[in-house]
């Protein structure tokens, strides 16, 4: 690498860390093109992307249907806020909604928009629907989720790296252990005014974390006895990524509410979304909620591209045959490799826990030399390394990622 482009690395690092806020901390690469499965730097260097964006990425980079419709739709129009209707947001709930089988959509930005969006619809229903008195809704929610960061989210967040010095915080959550029927059976019966359950049908952030099998189906099952609404988190784990559309189909659970986001656009542009039927979205009514950007004329085309981008390319179908090979492939490696003690996850939605303790920097060493030898991914928390690569990814290219990742712990010295 000549001096001159080591430069450019060192110069746009630089750049950030003079003017930009330091709540990031990024892996030392900065990237300037995407295509597909591959991402290359500023020097040229191409590398595989398992990460893709958190799952944002899964049509892979760029994809040329996507950049097509935005492209095309951002000549036309782009943002008429909802004062007005425009002739592309109609199109894209009427063919989400019929994807996810529900009967209405309400189009925001940010995943953790989305996540706000759901707790205000859940809470409206349990004062309209259900009766609870006015200020008591209580939602359940699961030790060590991840739903975002904004100031009521992290209200009910255990990590003390998103909650220090944020408070006060935001009353109306009651935490219970995750992948525990038991501690959410004990929750309905112990306390009034429930409105509802919100869950990740996978615990991405806390380090792909399956929940046991059967878990989604009675969760929602008691839900239901209990006139509770199930709401999931897909943010992460939804639009194929574990194999099927949703991560709750691999239980045939319907959520009563469904939170969707990052690879709704496929990466292009912010696009989430909250997905119920009548009886429940239809506590809303004007004023009670919006976003200007939200349900914007290129966020609809965006998101109808993303999806069809995913039916038609038999993704979903991808992201479970590679995942299963992915895993195959490192479960044949991890008995004579000291440093990794599992692989788990579901789809292509994978993680790989390092023998090291969690405040060691042991996962952080492994994702360098990974990105030395050309494939890009981060630790979630502490010793835990997920992998997630854009679900485009071919037979021959996901071996070859194999190939990299264990020849990388064999090589590695802590
Ligand atoms: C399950 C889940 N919910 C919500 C969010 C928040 O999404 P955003 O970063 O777009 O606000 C994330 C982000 O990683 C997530 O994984």
């Amino acid at each position: 690498m000549s001096v001159l482009t080591t430069n450019l690395s060192e110069k746009a690092i630089r750049l950030e860390s003079e003017y930009g806020a330091n709540n990031y901390h990024p892996l030392p690469v900065v990237l300037t093109k995407g295509k597909g499965v591959h991402v290359w730097d500023v020097e040229g260097k191409k590398y595989y992307d398992f990460l893709s964006a958190y799952s944002a990425v899964n049509q892979g980079h760029c994809h040329p249907r996507i950049i097509g419709a935005m492209m095309d739709q951002a000549h036309c129009l782009t943002l008429t806020s909802r004062a007005f209707y425009n002739d592309m947001l109609g199109r894209f709930e009427k063919y989400a909604a019929e994807t996810f089988g529900y009967d209405k959509l309400l189009p925001m930005n940010t995943g953790a928009e989305a996540v706000e969006t759901a707790i205000k619809v859940c809470r409206k229903w349990g004062y309209e629907k259900k009766g609870i008195p006015e200020n008591e809704a209580q939602i359940i929610v699961c030790d060590n989720n991840f739903h975002g960061r904004t100031t009521t989210i992290i209200s009910f967040s255990n990590d003390p790296v998103a909650r220090d010095h944020f408070g006060p915080f935001t009353e109306g959550f009651i935490k219970i252990g995750y992948d525990s029927i038991r501690a959410l059976e004990h929750a309905l019966l112990e306390h009034k005014n429930i409105a509802g359950f919100l869950v990740e049908p996978i615990q991405g952030e806390a380090g792909v974390f399956v929940p046991s099998e059967g878990y989604l189906a009675k969760a929602k099952a008691l839900c239901e006895k209990h006139n509770v609404l199930f709401i999931a988190d897909e943010v992460q784990t939804g639009i194929g990524r574990t194999g099927k559309m949703l991560a709750v189909d691999h239980e045939n659970v319907t959520p009563d509410i469904l939170i969707l986001g990052k690879a709704l656009s496929g990466g292009a542009y912010p696009v989430s979304a909250v997905l119920a039927n009548d009886s429940i979205m239809g506590v809303l009514n004007p004023g009670n909620h919006g976003s200007t950007f939200g349900g914007n004329p290129v966020a609809a085309a965006v998101g109808i591209a993303a999806l069809e981008v995913i039916k038609e390319e038999n993704l979903a179908e991808n992201a479970r045959r590679l995942g299963q090979l992915f895993r195959d492939e490192l479960n044949k490696f991890i008995p004579n490799c000291d440093l990794v003690s599992q692989v788990r996850g579901k789809g292509l939605l994978n993680a790989i826990l390092i023998n090291d303790t969690e405040d060691s920097s042991t996962a952080w060493d492994i994702c360098m030399a990974l990105k030395e030898n050309g494939l890009l991914a981060k630790p979630t928390h502490g010793n835990i390394i997920r992998f997630a690569p854009p679900l485009v990814i071919t037979e021959e290219q996901l071996l070859d990622c194999v190939s990299i990742i264990t020849r990388t712990l064999k090589e590695f010295r802590k």
